[in-house]
């Protein structure tokens, strides 16, 4: 039986990209999703009710899971428009109140930071991109200078979604509030991992993602400490104060709210079962594939992502050669999938462009198994030579 047909042979280790919902968080939204409770949360009547009162649940569980208060918690469709809000609403904020018009993001964030912060250098804006050291972490120096500068925003990730880079998050928040600008970072890798609330920083902004914690695509949080830090980016009705309007997704916040407090709840469990097989699928990929490399190895990482660099191979060709075995995991981001262009990650930290069109990454969530390790070191091997022989023979080719 083909792999990829038979589930059973099927290995998910792609937990990065998305995951599957929840049985806690689908109960909890359906009924949502039926006629029982479809009200619209600003009506006043009998049907808006238990809608609004579900929203104002839904905030207080992410609230107390984050340390922060319910009426910061601002729903979004996801952690795209949320980093959006944060960069481009806070820059738009910093222009208007005549401060400057600049922002400063890592080189190793995610392309919803770095596109919407080359948003603001297209209105006339600048953007300073912070460089990072070989295991992925910003240069304190570099955001030295930068808020020497004078910017509207600092933004730098939590967790880098790639291969895992943690960053010193309470020294960044520190140096942006002695500065007095808002600091954003982006935790939809960081939450359920590794530890990740407001109060462990003073952090302005803070984006979440539902799909990578088992809730449904298409929901988010941006937690907005100040609003004053942020100007709208879309307009109309007054829901949620104004920063972010239109008529709230009510099912997706409420499984929003279950995802968040079981991730929250769960973080240790899963912060120790994770860093087990990624440790171990990382030990055993070096004994079979002797020249193998763990990017950002000697740095701190996040328990449940893995980035590989294999010499002499492709991933888009390792991916496809695993995939027909029935695994599944990416090259750099999924969004990134398809593209040819090396990591904007992997490059920033040193790697060459052939090593970071070389990398493979894994990741893990609770519901990984032993069994999914053991499948990849059946399976890699015998990939990666193939894959060598294809790659060198397309080398004496030209
Ligand atoms: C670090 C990071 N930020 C933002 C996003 C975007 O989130 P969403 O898919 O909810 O728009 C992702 C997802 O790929 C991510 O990994």
């Amino acid at each position: 039986m083909n792999p990829t047909r038979d589930s059973s042979q099927r290995v998910y280790l792609d937990h990065a990209a998305t995951t599957p919902v929840r049985p806690e968080v689908r109960a909890a939204m359906e009924p949502f999703l039926s006629d029982e409770t479809f009200g619209n949360p600003s009506s006043a009547h009998w049907a808006g009710r238990p809608a609004r009162a579900a929203l104002a649940e839904a905030r207080e569980r992410i609230a107390s899971a984050v340390a922060a208060e319910p009426h910061q918690i601002v729903f979004t469709s996801g952690g795209t428009e949320a980093d959006n809000l944060a960069v481009l609403g806070g820059a738009l904020a910093a222009r208007s109140a005549g401060r400057p018009f600049r922002v400063a993001v890592s080189a190793i964030e995610h392309k919803a930071v770095l596109d919407a912060a080359r948003v603001v250098e297209r209105l006339g804006g600048e953007m300073i991109l912070l460089p990072v050291s070989t295991t992925g972490r910003v240069d304190p120096g570099a955001v030295d200078a930068a808020l020497e500068q004078g910017v509207a925003l600092l933004s730098v990730m939590w967790v880098n979604n790639e291969m895992g880079a943690v960053q010193d998050v309470a020294a960044l928040a520190e140096l942006a509030a002695a500065a007095n600008i808002p600091f954003h970072t982006d935790a939809v890798q960081a939450l359920g991992k590794i530890p990740c609330t407001m109060a462990d920083a003073p952090i302005t902004l803070l984006t979440l993602s539902g799909h990578k914690i088992g809730a449904p695509k298409g929901i988010g949080a941006l937690v907005v400490r100040d609003k004053q830090a942020l100007e709208p980016l879309l307009h109309g009705g007054g829901q949620q104060e104004g920063v972010r309007p239109g008529t709230e997704n009510v099912a997706g916040a409420v499984g929003l709210g279950v995802a968040v407090e079981l991730a929250s709840a769960e973080r240790a469990e899963t912060e120790r079962h994770t860093r087990e097989l990624r440790d171990d699928l990382e030990r055993r990929i070096i004994e079979s594939v002797p020249d193998a490399h763990v990017n950002g190895v000697e740095g701190e990482r996040a328990p449940h992502v893995s980035s590989v660099a294999i010499p002499g191979t492709d991933s888009n060709a390792l991916l496809m050669q695993l995939d027909l075995a029935g695994i599944a995991c990416s090259a750099g981001s999924a969004c990134a999938t398809g593209t040819t262009a090396p990591s904007h990650v992997l490059t920033a930290m040193g790697l060459s462009d052939a090593l970071a069109s070389a990398s493979v990454r894994f990741s893990f969530a609770h519901r990984s198994t032993a069994r999914d390790v053991d499948r990849v070191l059946e399976v890699l091997p015998d990939a990666v030579q193939q894959v060598r022989t294809l790659v060198a023979s397309l080398g004496d080719e030209t």
